[in-house]
């Protein structure tokens, strides 16, 4: 089988520069959605019709598609033409590209559903079937689509409508689509009239009805664009919850398509999981978490946390209030506590940094204890500085460590000090003013 995907029409109801079909649900672009429905059937070919101009798409894609261009946007039936010089397999399926909700196991049904026809279209019925082709349905099967501006006063009131999903042979639609005319309302070349050319030339014309019309919804503007998250997002969670994840409040979580969640997590309120985040067995979210791309291990907690492109070993506790910036690697049974920013550094396993503190741009060993309010120092103004601390040691509260220094193994770093050396191993560094005591001081002032 080969897929065509129509993209190429002009979405102006979006009101947008960027193409209506990139426009993304749960972190992904609603065509992607599509492609993955095309990658389901195993097609041989998936061919994207898409508008002059429209190079983000194949940027996008890549070898993932073919590409045609549908230079002028003519119509539905027009932009199928686009791509038949692609065409070589027995039957085409035909999908909209800014319709992102067909469920996996309803495409299959509608595909077991066109053996033995020539062309099937699926169908859904709609309460209010406004501006959609209407299913005209006759001795012989389906025998015409009818757009809703060319529809009768009688076919007006069908609400058997066509969801714009189409399977057919594929030489009878080429031969067909040389026929097509624009003689009608719109003054387009409309792809739903191949139903009646092949209805009255004998062949075999069905529509399979969908009982679910949520699933063949197109986006046309912000609205429905927002409703599709809503949906979509009701359909992860739900996917999620038979997986064996605890959500305490599904509507109070915004969890994007492609983030995996192994059994036993807990997802508490106000917990925002994006990218290509992974959550391992038994790790406990939330509230107030804000992972993107970052990777959890099992059985970590984290709680009022904000990470981005972070790894947190297993076992460790984050939060309440930690921001882990990218290129964070927090080992396994470490604390980082309330406060605590941590970029683009390594931190041992064990090692506790528990409140107040910034390191960036540092490695850091095992079973270290880094003081309230220490900061490492990592920019001069001009360049950033690595800075390294070997295992178990101990740096006091508010101290600094002026980046590039490297600390040895078992050095204590007394409270207060700015580290501007390095630091041999199980020495002491100790750098700070003396404080002194004026006995009497407040009574001579007075
Ligand atoms: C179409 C169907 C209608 C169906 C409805 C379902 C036709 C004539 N009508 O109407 O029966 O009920 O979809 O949503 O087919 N496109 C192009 N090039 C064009 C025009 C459109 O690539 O010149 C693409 C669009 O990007 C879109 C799809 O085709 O993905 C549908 O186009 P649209 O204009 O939305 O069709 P409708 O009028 O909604
Ligand atoms: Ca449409």
């Amino acid at each position: 089988m080969d897929v065509v995907i129509l993209a190429a029409g002009k979405s102006t109801r979006m009101k947008s520069k960027t193409s209506k079909v990139l426009h993304k649900i749960l972190g992904k672009p609603i065509l992607s959605y599509v492609v993955e429905l095309a990658e389901e059937v195993e097609a041989e070919k998936t061919i994207v019709v898409i508008a002059p101009g429209s190079d983000e798409i194949p940027s996008l894609y890549g070898d993932r598609l073919l590409y045609a261009t549908q230079w002028e946007q003519k119509g539905t039936g027009d932009a199928l033409k686009a791509a038949t010089e692609h065409l070589t397999a027995k039957t085409t399926l035909v999908l909209y590209g800014d319709a992102p909700f067909l469920r996996r196991e309803s495409l299959h049904d509608f595909i077991d559903f066109h053996q033995g026809k020539d062309l099937s279209i699926l169908s859904v019925c709609q309460e209010n079937p406004r501006d959609y082709g209407r299913i005209v349905r006759g001795n012989k099967g389906v025998e015409a689509i009818i757009e809703e501006k060319d529809c009768s006063p009688e076919q007006r009131k069908i609400t058997e409508i066509n969801s714009g999903i189409l399977l057919m042979d594929t030489e009878l639609m080429k031969e067909n689509l040389q026929k097509l005319t624009i003689s009608n309302a719109q003054g387009e070349y409309y792809l739903t009239d191949l139903v009646e050319l092949f209805s009255s030339q004998g062949k075999i014309v069905d529509a399979f009805v969908l009982d679910n019309p949520e699933e063949t919804a197109g986006i046309n503007d912000r609205s429905q664009l927002a409703q599709g998250t809503e949906v979509l997002q009701r359909r992860v969670v739900e996917k999620h919850l038979k997986e064996g994840v605890s959500i305490i409040d599904p509507r109070r979580v915004y969890i994007e398509a492609d983030v995996k969640i192994a059994q036993d997590v807990e997802i508490w309120p106000d917990t925002y999981l994006l990218g290509n985040t992974i959550i391992e067995e038994g790790v406990y979210l939330g509230p107030g978490v804000h992972l993107e791309d970052c990777h959890i291990m099992k059985g970590a907690l984290l709680e009022h946390t904000r990470g981005i492109k972070a790894l947190v070993g297993p076992g460790t506790q984050v939060g309440p209030f930690a921001y882990l910036r990218a290129g964070s690697r927090i080992g396994a049974g470490c604390r980082i506590g309330d406060f605590v920013e941590i970029k683009n550094s390594t931190i041992g396993d064990g090692t506790k940094v528990s409140h107040l503190s910034y390191v960036g741009d540092a490695d850091l060993g095992k079973n270290i204890n880094v003081g309230c309010g220490t900061i490492f120092v990592n920019y001069d103004g001009v360049n950033k500085h690595r800075s390294t601390v070997g295992d178990e040691v101990f740096i006091g509260c508010n101290s600094n460590l002026i980046s590039p220094v490297e600390i040895g193994e078992r050095a204590f770093i007394a409270a207060g000090t700015t580290v501007d050396r390095d630091v041999p191993e199980n020495a002491l560094s100790i750098g700070r003013v003396r404080s002194e005591i004026k006995l009497d001081w407040n009574k001579v002032k007075k």
